[in-house]
């Protein structure tokens, strides 16, 4: 014992400077902070018939798990849902315009379709949720796609045309405007994986696919701004991109640490710069860490396969990595513009995986927040379990559960946690026992 504390006494104490106390202190954000939810209109409302995606889940059955058919019927039942969102203390609610819904046919305009989502704008309003639309999430209408989608070098101009339309419609009932979401995962599962329509593999498509997105944001930015000019408004546009944290394998290795810079300059950055200016806000979806190591079998010859590693996944094999959301904002930051993480959210049955994971995450982003960075909303992905694109409604997102075929409706115990956290603005302590794994007193 006694040789115990004389080790202590002659080890040297480096000086760190004053390290906080752990105090039993709710994580409070800043106020005005906005906790939300997100959906988009292919995956929840059902029956998008003009579009293309509708087509493709009818053209290749075997490509996709399931058909989205009535999906869960959030066209017709968006008023229980929008209650629901507001029984669990959200004040945004993220969704999108089914651009086919609105124009189904080239030159036409679907009035009673325009009236519907006017219809949702107010029905968020009255109960107190400021409302953020996204233009194109990933559908296009079918006549778009038949000219080539975004690789036709007229889809940049036709998105501003309906950008225009919606815009007029709703000025000043829209608090975010988002005009496409993730573009990177349009080139990359469209035109380089090939997994989702047009299932093209080919670089100079790919290419110009990319291209005409930055033209048609460009095009829509100004398009939505000129309408809000109109009617002597301002409004805040932006786009939801897909940002991916990235590490190197090994740090001491030139191959890794050039691979990595090329991939976050690609992945993460190329698109933002091109459409420099053009941004009000900058939506962040986060979901992904990867390390990078172009040396042995990897998945497309440089992402380290983490199964091997036994970490904790997700239901469809992507990691649980909260820290990677810190990164992502801080690199993001430098940008100078205020951000609002668009999309976050886990595919998972198990409820104490996902209020682990809330928690996780959102104490990260309390993390960057203290470190000084702007962020100033956070949207749950989902509010609703709906059709996850080729996976079907496999993947399990939602807070809210919805059963299939009777697509009635009911929390999840996580959608508690998430609830407490909007009413609080903030952790409470006793919240912050999810962080870790299974830890039970
Ligand atoms: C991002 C996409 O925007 C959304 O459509 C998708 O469902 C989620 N990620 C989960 O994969």
């Amino acid at each position: 014992m006694a040789q115990e504390n004389n080790i202590q006494a002659s080890a040297p104490t480096p000086d760190i400077g004053p390290v906080a106390e752990h105090r039993h202190e709710k994580l409070a954000f800043p106020e005005g902070f906005l906790w939300g939810t997100a959906t988009a209109a292919y995956q929840v409302e059902g029956n998008n018939e003009h579009s293309d995606w509708w087509q493709w889940e009818k053209d290749n059955p075997t490509r996709v798990r399931a058909r989205s058919g009535l999906a869960v019927d959030h066209y017709h039942r968006y008023e229980e849902d929008l209650n629901m969102a507001a029984e669990l203390n959200t004040k945004l609610y993220r969704f999108s315009i089914e651009w086919a819904r609105i124009m189904p046919h080239e030159n036409a305009i679907d009035r009673h379709e325009l009236e519907h989502y006017g219809n949702m704008l107010r029905a968020c309003r009255v109960r107190g949720i400021k409302t953020m639309v996204t233009l194109h999430h990933f559908s296009l209408p079918q006549w778009v796609a038949e000219k080539g989608g975004w690789e036709w070098p007229g889809a940049a101009r036709a998105f501003r045309d309906y950008a225009r339309i919606v815009a007029a419609e709703y000025a000043g009932q829209v608090d975010y405007w988002l005009t496409i979401n993730e573009p990177m995962v349009i080139v990359s599962q469209g035109y380089l994986t090939a997994v989702w329509p047009p299932a093209k593999k080919n670089y100079l498509s790919a290419y110009a696919v990319y291209r005409h997105l930055i033209a048609a944001h460009k095009e829509a930015y100004k398009a939505i701004h000129e309408a809000a000019a109109k009617r002597g408004i301002t409004v805040l546009v932006g786009a939801a991109n897909n940002l991916i944290s990235l590490s190197t394998y090994n740090r001491h290795r030139f191959a890794d640490r050039w691979y990595s810079w090329l991939m976050d300059k690609v992945w993460n950055h190329a698109f933002i710069d091109a459409t420099a200016g053009c941004h009000d806000f900058l939506g962040v979806n986060y979901y992904f860490h990867q390390r990078i190591d172009p040396g042995k079998k990897r998945i497309m010859g440089v992402i380290v396969d983490i199964r091997e590693e036994q970490r904790d996944m997700s239901d469809i094999g992507w990691e649980v990595f909260p820290a990677g959301l810190f990164d992502a904002l801080l690199d993001f930051s430098n940008y100078k513009l205020p951000i609002i993480i668009t999309e976050n959210g886990i595919a998972t049955r198990n409820e104490d995986r996902r209020a682990r994971y809330i928690v996780s995450y959102i104490k990260e982003l309390y993390h960057a927040i203290a470190a000084g960075i702007d962020v100033r909303g956070y949207c749950y992905w989902s509010l609703l379990d709906n059709f996850e694109w080729e996976k079907g409604f496999s993947a399990s997102f939602g807070l809210i559960e919805v059963k299939q075929p009777s697509l009635e409706r009911s929390f999840k115990p996580s959608a508690k946690v998430y609830a407490q956290i909007a009413k609080e603005n903030g952790i409470p302590h006793e919240l912050l026992r999810f962080v870790g794994h299974e830890a039970k007193l």
